[in-house]
């Protein structure tokens, strides 16, 4: 990228973060005789109107050949090797900042290709108008859009082929486009699926489902949200839910491995090569996890239903039932159930395979003594893998007959729970806490440690959704005493039925 380059996009940044909130595309230099009809979206695409493409379409041949299609006229279909009675996916893009093809999306394409074999995998080469000003780009989406649609209506006329097979992929602000593509078509003729990588956020944020990628645009949407961090109101992706399913990993705002606390400074340090390649990380990361999908659909990412990124960091939504949990990419359940946008959340890993095993940790104490907030760590022993120490943050103080809920992730499936193991660090404070309230009162005379004790113990497997409760081998096991290491193990029995309540004799 050229210094002028990069100029020019600090410009466009600028601009988007301080002067262009409420531009209105229309207002835009352009095609004034286009945007006059493209203002009403439902009108619908006669493939028999003359319509002149701004986008080109490539249909993938093989690994990475690709074959121009020619519409209207679609010269050249078949002999690309266009099959009329497999599915389409048409990969569409965003923005671009310096004018060429991106590498993601040659290598989604021939994923796709290579892994689903019977499919036509078609690419939306827009570059010409998407390296733009990003305004400018962004009013072009619904113009790109009706290529798409002008397209898919060439091939019913052609073919008969049927819209429920097709299936858009757009990143970006070609998540956008795609939406537009989308709702030219109506009722039975309504589209498969639309899947919205990261879909831009300037410029759509809080705009009208009609003027952005929405769930009425498809028979079905869903979308992955990677890149919501917010700086002075906007943010690159969409944080709003634009889909039946909105998928947020790791909360959305950013990704493990893209370092977002330095973005600002890079910009100011290396110039648009230091955002261009922050940004695009996490952007981008949407179109890795689904890639992912498809590369290791044998393990199948699981997000959670949950009404926020705290409350499921917090373990408290890895729940299946009524589909609350689903699959993210191309494996989604199409399930659509009642309430629209479903947000769902998830952890992952930084880098491929970016498959997260989520566990709940329930955990219940008897009222103990004072209050406090122990430094606990659990290990977990499953039939396949062990967790080694995993540290519990309690953030308040730990009361008795309250059930404190964690979540815990692993990079391995730990196959059946069999044993958990309790550590209580011994924190020199808390020993001369302990000890000052041990000289204080003494309980029934014995000579007491600090402990604590264990009232029910269970772990949930997310992917599995069954849960293991733990018992102590004697009901002695069940004081974890400071410094020493506590064994339970996979309860013989329904938990509760076996512990009594503790007496102090
Ligand atoms: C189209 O794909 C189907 C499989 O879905 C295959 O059976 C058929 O032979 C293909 N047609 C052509 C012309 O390649």
């Amino acid at each position: 990228m050229s210094e002028c380059d990069a100029l020019f996009v600090l410009k466009v940044l600028c601009c988007l973060l301080l002067t262009c909130h409420a531009v209105d595309g229309r207002k835009m230099r352009g095609h004034p005789a286009d945007v006059a009809v493209l203002g009403d979206k439902t009108v619908p695409v006669k493939a028999k109107e003359p319509h002149i493409s701004s986008s080109v379409f490539r249909l993938l041949v093989a690994r990475e050949d690709t074959c121009t299609l020619e519409p209207p006229q679609l010269h050249g279909l078949s002999s690309c090797g266009f099959n009329a009675t497999n599915p389409l996916i048409i990969i569409t893009h965003g923005w671009s900042m310096d004018g060429m093809m991106e590498n993601w999306v040659i290598r989604l394409a021939s994923v796709l290709k290579t892994h689903l074999r019977d499919v036509n995998v078609v690419i939306t080469d827009w570059l010409s108008l998407a390296h733009q000003h990003y305004p400018k780009a962004a009013h072009s989406t619904r113009l790109v859009g009706k290529d798409i649609a002008h397209l898919l209506s060439s091939l019913k006329e052609h073919y008969d082929y049927s819209f429920q097979k097709v299936h858009l992929i757009g990143y970006s602000l070609g998540a956008h486009i795609s939406g537009f593509a989308g709702s030219h078509f109506k009722g039975r003729d309504q589209i498969g699926r639309i899947t919205g990588l990261d879909p831009a956020g300037p410029l759509f944020e809080g705009m009208s489902p009609t003027d952005r990628l929405s769930p009425d645009d498809a028979e079905f949407v869903d979308a992955v949200h990677t890149f919501t961090h917010e700086r002075l109101g906007l943010s690159v992706g969409i944080k709003q839910a634009v889909a039946h399913y909105d998928f947020y990993p790791n909360g959305g705002d950013f990704q493990p491995g893209c370092h977002l606390h330095n973005i600002y400074e890079h910009v100011s340090q290396y110039g648009l090569l230091g955002f261009g390649q922050t940004v695009k990380c996490a952007h981008e990361r949407s179109v890795h996890l689904f890639i992912d999908s498809v590369l290791n659909e044998d393990r199948p990412i699981r997000a959670y239903r949950c009404s926020d990124n705290r409350a499921f960091n917090k373990g408290v939504c890895l729940d299946c039932r009524r589909n609350r949990c689903n699959t993210l990419g191309y494996n989604i359940k199409k399930v659509r159930t009642g309430k629209r946008n479903k947000r769902l959340y998830l952890q992952t890993r930084s880098r491929m395979p970016y498959k997260l095993y989520h566990y709940q940790l329930r955990i219940q104490f008897e009222q103990p003594m004072q209050s406090t907030t122990p430094s606990l760590s659990i290990s977990l022993t499953g039939t396949k893998e062990e967790s080694g120490a995993i540290p519990l943050a309690f953030t308040e103080q730990v009361l008795g007959n309250k059930m404190y809920t964690f979540l815990i992730t692993m990079d391995k499936h730990l196959g059946d729970l069999m044993l958990l193991k309790f550590h209580w660090e011994g924190s020199a404070l808390w020993k001369d806490v302990w000890n000052r309230v041990q000289t204080i009162m003494t309980w029934g005379g014995r000579d007491t440690k600090p402990l604590l004790t264990v009232n029910k113990i269970s772990v949930k497997d997310g992917d599995t959704q069954e849960r293991t409760s733990f018992c102590a081998m004697t009901n002695d096991e069940r004081h974890v005493e400071m410094s020493k290491v506590k064994v339970f193990v996979r309860c013989q029995q329904e938990p509760g039925m076996k512990h009594k309540k503790r007496t102090h004799t």
